[in-house]
């Protein structure tokens, strides 16, 4: 994983200087960042993945299911984001800077309805607060926390 190369930005943000140092992504939970994940993902993935991760010609990121199961880890799915796996997908480092795909890992999570206990990424705090998505339902430009929102 190369950070000189890509997206320029996102790469001195409090959470993305933290995921650096301890794997942990600050932002899972965090509505404000899911809102902007939501719209990233959106853009980058659900035309091969789906709406709901529920899979397309990717496979579904929604299950407890993985191809590779470095992706239960966030530091594994940031690094198949930023670098790719096999044919279709690429490396999504030219569309999106390391901050950004913090993001989308925050909302791919959160598309998560699979079982808890296979819900790796989450601590035991979260796991206990967890509820499998439900479709609809959406975070508003409003929203206060960590992630400012996008820039048009
Ligand atoms: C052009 C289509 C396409 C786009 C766009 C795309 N993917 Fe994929 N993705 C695929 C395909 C096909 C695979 C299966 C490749 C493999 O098995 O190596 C895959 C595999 C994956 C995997 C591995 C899943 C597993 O079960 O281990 C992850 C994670 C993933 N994609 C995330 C993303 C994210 C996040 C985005 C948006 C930033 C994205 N993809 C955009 C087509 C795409």
């Amino acid at each position: 994983m190369n950070l000189d190369e890509g997206k320029p930005g996102g790469r001195d943000t409090e959470a993305f200087k933290h995921f650096k140092q301890t794997g942990k992504n600050k932002y899972i939970g965090d509505k404000s960042c899911l809102r902007n994940g939501e719209s990233l993902y959106l853009t980058s993935c659900s035309g091969c993945h789906g709406h709901l991760a529920e899979g397309k010609v990717g496979p579904g990121l929604n299950d407890n299911y993985w191809t590779y199961p470095s992706n239960t880890t966030d530091v594994g799915l940031f690094s198949t984001i930023w670098g790719g796996a096999n044919g279709m997908m690429g490396p999504h480092n030219e569309d999106l800077n390391p901050d950004e795909a913090l993001q989308i890992i925050t909302w791919i999570r959160h598309l998560y309805t699979g079982p808890v206990q296979d819900a790796v990424w989450l601590n035991a705090e979260q796991k206990k607060n967890y509820k499998p998505y439900k479709e609809g339902k959406h975070f508003s430009k409003d929203e206060k926390g960590q992630c400012k929102p996008l820039e048009q």
